[in-house]
C-alpha cells in the first residue's frame, strides 16, 4: 500500500525579486488553501526567504531553501547555514542539484556532508541525482545513479532513511523542454527504491519519497505521476508561473 504523500517542490532557482516574490506566494496561498492531500513546497533564492515565509505562515505551503553550506557558522564567505535557514523558518533544503554539480564543483562528498548536516540541524534534504545526455547515451545512467545513492546517500540512521526526499532529475531534461518519458522517468526511480531497499531496508524503502524533475509541466505531469514510484515533482520553469504551478499542484 503506497501512504507516501505526493510533494510538489517549486525550485525557483536565480529567479524573483522580493517583490515578485511576494506576489507569486501571495497568489499560490490564496488559490492553493483547500489543498490537503499533498505537500506542497516552495524554494526561492535566499533573499526571498524571510518575505516569502511571512506570507506564507499559517498556510499548507512549505519553505524550504535551495542549497547551504555545511558548517554551522564561522568565516566562510558568501555562504548561508544550515542554522540560519531553520531560524527563519525553512522546513526542506535542496542538496546536490545539478547545476550546483556542474557550475559549483558539489560532489557526492559535499552532498554527503550536507545531507547529514541537515538532518543533524532539523532540515529535510531533498538530494538530486541524474544522469548527463552523455552518460545516458554510453548506457551509463544506473551506473551513475548508484554511485550517487551509494556515496551520497550513504551513512543515515533511524528514521532518517525514511524521510529523506530524493529527487531524480535527468540532466538532458532540465530546462530544456525535453521531459523523459513516464516509463524512463519510472524505470529509474523503480532502480533507485530497490538499491535503497537493499542499503536501507524495504521500510525506508517504501517511505522514502522519490520526486521527478525535468521539464515538469502541466501537460505532462499527470501522467508521470500515475507511475508507481514517483512521489512528486520537482519543478524549476513552471512553478514560476502562478497559474502552472497552480495546475501541477492539482495534477
Ligand atoms: P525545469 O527544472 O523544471 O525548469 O526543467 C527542474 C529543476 O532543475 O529542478
Amino acid at each position: 500500500m503506497n501512504k507516501r504523500i505526493p510533494l510538489i517542490a517549486g525550485n525557483w532557482k536565480m529567479n524573483k525579486t522580493v517583490g515578485e516574490t511576494v506576489e507569486l506566494v501571495t497568489q499560490l496561498k490564496q488559490k492553493l488553501s483547500d489543498v490537503r492531500n499533498r505537500e506542497i513546497l516552495v524554494c526561492p533564492p535566499f533573499t526571498s526567504l524571510v518575505v516569502a515565509k511571512e506570507v506564507i505562515k499559517n498556510s499548507n505551503i512549505k519553505l524550504g531553501a535551495q542549497n547551504m553550506y555545511f558548517e554551522k557558522s564561522g568565516a566562510f564567505t558568501g555562504e548561508i547555514s544550515p542554522l540560519m535557514l531553520k531560524d527563519i523558518g525553512c522546513e526542506y533544503v535542496i542538496i546536490g542539484h545539478s547545476e550546483r554539480r556542474q557550475y559549483f564543483g558539489e560532489t557526492d562528498e559535499s552532498v554527503h556532508k550536507k545531507m547529514r548536516v541537515a538532518f543533524e540541524n532539523g532540515l529535510f534534504p531533498i538530494v538530486c541525482v541524474g544522469e548527463t545526455l552523455q552518460q545516458r547515451e554510453q548506457n551509463e545512467t544506473f551506473s551513475v545513479i548508484e554511485r550517487q545513492v551509494r556515496i551520497g546517500l550513504t551513512g543515515l540512521t533511524g528514521e532518517e532513511p525514511k524521510i529523506l526526499v530524493i529527487a531524480y532529475e535527468p540532466v538532458w531534461a532540465i530546462g530544456t523542454g525535453k521531459t523523459a518519458t513516464p516509463q524512463q522517468a519510472e524505470e529509474v526511480h523503480a532502480f533507485i527504491r530497490k538499491l535503497y531497499s537493499e542499503i536501507y531496508g524495504k521500510d525506508a524503502a517504501e517511505s522514502v519519497r522519490i520526486l521527478y524533475g525535468g521539464s515538469v509541466k502541466p501537460d505532462n505531469f499527470s501522467e508521470i505521476m500515475r507511475q508507481p514510484n514517483i512521489d512528486g515533482g520537482l519543478v524549476g520553469g513552471a512553478s514560476l508561473k502562478a497559474d502552472d504551478f497552480i495546475k501541477l499542484v492539482r495534477y
